[in-house]
């Protein structure tokens, strides 16, 4: 992130506390039906949508060398994403040509992907590379794995789960130049964990992108770091940022303007649609990513952190960092959504309202609604 764009955020956000009037906000309050979260056909269509459009399934460190490869879950496309021998990015569907089997599960390192119904190797580029007892399989056709758009840019891995699909041109809409300085291609992955819990998809997304209810929910955790007021939101095409102010913003203007850097001060979070969150966080980066699960109410969380490969601190730092995730995520953000799912179930009410003070959460409703509707 360039050093204007970063005093322009100071600038906005130091407006927005001496004015004593908080974050920045949208023309009005929104409705939100609360069938989006729990009617069934819905579910389904949004499910659907989740299967055939480009979403972001990793840092480029999801396979960090050539040989690599790791297995991610699409919607409905169980999808197998590599790093070939000449080091670009290759998807294709993780299903057997042979019955159908998942050729490879979790990540790893091989040569060739050998699956584990029958043996029938193939490349890591997909092609198919030896057939067990081929005598058997005379004039069959030699077909590989089905091949997936996937695009590698900025540190960051796309694929869109339609073999007939594309990804667009530029998908992150302007938002790379903040991504460009920061170098998300040289981190890796310390940890991940995956969770099933009993949210729709989009709770999950929803509750990273407000800090309304930072100083309540997490005022024993984050409520001495980060301030309920003072964000930023900007939208990039169907993306959005909101930029989070830490309590230290209180020295900034102490520095002289021009020797003045942003990003010690405020947690960065991206909302790319349609279904992953990147946040920053000082030191490292957090990736979350949500997939609906079996039924409107279950959702498939997918949590990670990715720290320089070059750095200081040690693991123990990064795991406390990870620990501190987990426990405000899984045990403050995640139970409190389960609750809300509960709620809505219970037919209390149709609606729920999404605050002024919620930019980027009306944003990312509103654009995937538009997603939705333009869907065939
Ligand atoms: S299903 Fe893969 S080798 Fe038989
Ligand atoms: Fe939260």
């Amino acid at each position: 992130m360039d050093t204007e764009t970063q005093l322009s955020m100071l600038d906005r956000i130091l407006e927005h506390r001496n004015a004593g009037r908080g974050t920045d906000a949208a023309e009005s309050w929104w409705e939100r039906s609360v069938d989006a979260y729990t009617c069934p056909d819905r579910f389904a269509a949004e499910r659907q949508l989740l299967s055939s459009v480009p979403a972001v399934v990793g840092l480029s460190n999801l396979v960090p060398t050539a040989g690599s490869y790791a297995t991610v879950q699409m919607g409905d496309k169980p999808v197998l994403v590599t790093r070939t021998e000449d080091g670009s990015v290759a998807a294709m569907l993780n299903v057997c040509r042979h019955r159908g089997a998942e050729i490879a599960s979790g990540c790893g390192e091989a040569s060739r992907l050998s699956c584990p119904y029958h043996g029938w190797t193939y490349r890591l580029d997909g092609q198919p590379a030896a057939r067990r007892r081929p005598e058997h399989f005379d004039n069959l056709p030699d077909e590989g794995l089905v091949r997936l758009p996937c695009k590698e840019e900025h540190g960051l891995i796309w694929v869109c789960p339609a073999p007939d699909g594309s990804i667009p041109e530029n998908p992150l809409a302007g938002i790379e130049s903040d991504f460009e300085p920061l170098d998300f291609a040289d981190h890796r992955l310390f940890a991940t964990s995956t969770f099933t819990r009993q949210i729709n998809w989009k709770l999950v997304i929803d509750t990273f992108l407000e800090v309304y209810h930072v100083p309540v929910l997490h005022e024993r955790t984050l409520g001495g770091l980060i301030h309920g007021d003072y964000s930023l939101f900007d939208a990039f095409g169907p993306h959005g940022r909101m930029v989070v102010t830490r309590l230290s913003i209180d020295t900034v203007e102490e520095t002289p303007r021009s020797e003045r850097s942003a990003l010690p001060h405020v947690t960065i979070v991206w909302q790319l649609l349609p279904n992953t969150v990147v946040i920053f966080q000082q030191d490292h980066m957090q990736l979350y990513q949500a997939q609906p699960g079996s039924h409107p109410g279950e959702s498939v969380i997918t949590v990670s952190i990715h720290v320089p490969k070059d750095t200081e601190f040690s693991d123990e730092h990064w795991q406390k960092n990870y620990d501190l995730l987990i426990e405000v995520t899984d045990t403050e953000d995640f139970v409190t959504c389960a609750g809300m799912q509960r709620g809505f179930m219970s037919g209390a009410q149709d609606h729920i309202t999404f605050g002024a003070n919620e930019p980027t959460l009306q944003h990312f409703h509103q654009s995937f609604e538009k997603l939705l509707a333009d869907q065939p």
